[in-house]
């Protein structure tokens, strides 16, 4: 079975779902519990204009809540490629805010393990998959924002839990969203939320539960200084009560805030830049001096020469820069299937891979399983991902690569070229150097694909000797299109010769 991949899951519903790792045991034992992975936490935050960005989710629960990106911001990812063990879970690192980083990472890393935890067959039916993003809501003056949307998706549907933090540019606190509100009027607070909600829906209010803190979890600041309040599915009144929200002005919010409610709105009211009254400091940028770019296009005939592709998903992350310098100076070509959401908050290093003579492909928008979606829904993954990535770099954007390897009739309807694997380092999962560095180097032969993640920083720590123990028995390596030459859109790929 080396290299060759295993077809071990089946039908869903009508929906075709198939496993593509080395290997479909049962849930991986690791949770992103690690603590891995953790970055430029030390970073202090020089005064950066945030900037509202674009989010037309289907997947949205509950009223829209503005998103913004926060220059310097870096975004940890942790996901899954295991069929049987579907994760995809993102949360940002805003300059200096090391405390909200923290506290949201492992918020996410926890939800992860109790998550894994479950016997996913018994508690969802199968097929769920635990999805985590954490989006910046605001970020002005000395306060960062983030909201955590968390939810496990069965089918087309799922539920969305979400929770609100904020944190200060220097990080030295962090606060849940009902530490805005004064404790001593937390019930009245909640009171005022459910009365505004139920005038709106027409619907009689529920009772106030006895704990409150449970209502709370969600509280944003509005652009006017008012409050926006979203209450979970199932949170009041049980499963299958819908989400609340209520809107309330500054006026009527005002009364309830506490100290700490009171600073974090006039912060995020202020317009000022984030991080703003430190010490301001030209933001460092990477630097500029053009390396030679990898001669990607160049024509390599793959049936005298013995090629192998590395291929990179879930990214661009962290230490994906770090990864282009490698393999620059290497002048080794390689293939990066982004995630768009991740790409919309790192154009400039998309920008970089690209011009470093590297390949950009789709890796949907957010990283969810296409086959338990609708057509529709499928449609807008693919294709918002590649009109961002094209945006971006000026280049068309036409292979696909479906997260955990999972697809139906309709992504193979999608019209682009469906790209796997037969090389699985598994990279995700042991976040070993040696382990990744052998499972790529003993497994390749002539025509591979090899799967490897550049959000973990193992594993690009692990291509440098990659490439050498490669380049020694022989390999040269090449982007997708030069491997696979003309491709067929909805056409499956596993290597040269599959
Ligand atoms: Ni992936």
């Amino acid at each position: 079975m080396l290299g060759r991949p295993t077809l071990c899951a089946a039908t869903s519903l009508t929906l075709v779902v198939a496993a593509f790792s080395v290997g479909c045991a049962g849930p991986a034992d690791q949770g992103g519990s690690s603590g891995q992975g953790s970055t430029d936490t030390s970073r202090t935050a020089s005064p950066v204009m945030a900037q509202r960005i674009e989010d037309n989710s289907p997947f949205k629960v509950g009223p829209d809540v503005p998103s913004f990106t926060v220059p310097g911001t870096t975004y940890e990812t942790l996901s899954s490629e295991d069929n049987k063990d579907r994760y995809a879970v993102r949360w940002p690192m805003i300059p200096g805010a090391t405390a909200l980083n923290k506290s949201v990472g492992d918020f996410a890393k926890e939800k992860l393990a109790s998550y894994q935890k479950k016997d996913q067959q018994q508690e969802y039916g199968g097929f769920a998959q635990m999805h985590i993003n954490g989006e910046i809501v605001g970020a002005a003056a000395q306060v960062a924002a983030v909201r955590v949307t968390s939810s496990i998706p069965r089918g087309a549907k799922g539920v969305g839990l979400h929770n609100t933090f904020y944190g200060d540019a220097g990080g030295s606190w962090v606060s849940p969203s009902h530490d805005l509100i004064d404790q001593g009027r937390r019930s009245e607070f909640v009171k005022t939320v459910l009365d505004t909600s139920a005038a709106k829906s027409g619907n009689p209010a529920p009772p106030i539960p006895s704990s409150v803190d449970l209502l709370l979890t969600d509280v944003t600041v509005t652009d006017n200084g008012g409050l926006r309040v979203v209450v979970d599915e199932g949170v009041v009144g049980g499963v299958g009560e819908p989400v609340i929200s209520a809107e309330m002005s500054a006026e009527t919010a005002a009364p309830f805030l506490s100290e700490r409610g009171k600073s974090v709105v006039q912060a995020l009211t202020s317009k000022a830049p984030y991080g703003g009254q430190a010490t301001a400091t030209a933001t460092p940028s990477p630097s500029s001096t053009a390396p030679r770019p990898t001669p990607s296009t160049q024509n390599v005939d793959c049936a005298v020469k013995k090629c192998v592709a590395l291929t990179f998903d879930d990214g661009p992350g962290p230490y994906t820069d770090k990864l282009i310098q490698d393999l620059t100076s290497a002048q080794v070509p390689a293939t990066f299937f982004m995630v768009g959401r991740s790409a919309q908050a790192h154009p400039d290093v998309v920008k970089r891979v690209s011009e470093a003579g590297m390949v950009i492909a789709n890796h949907t928008w957010d990283h969810r399983d296409l086959a338990q979606m609708d057509s529709g829904q499928v449609n807008w993954e693919i294709n918002s991902t590649s009109k961002k990535l094209t945006e971006i770099t000026g280049k068309p954007v036409n292979l696909l690569r479906p997260p955990y390897g999972s697809y139906g009739p309709e992504v193979k309807q999608a019209g682009a070229p469906i790209i796997l694997w037969d090389v699985d380092t598994e990279d995700w999962k042991n976040r070993n150097v040696a382990v990744t560095t052998k499972r790529a180097v003993s497994q390749a032969k002539a025509g591979s694909i090899i799967l490897l993640h550049d959000v973990h920083p193992t594993t690009v720590q692990s291509v440098p000797g990659i490439i050498a123990q490669l380049k020694e028995k022989g390999f040269t390596f090449v982007t997708i299109p030069q491997l696979l030459g003309q491709m067929k859109n909805g056409g499956v790929y596993f290597s040269k010769n599959e």
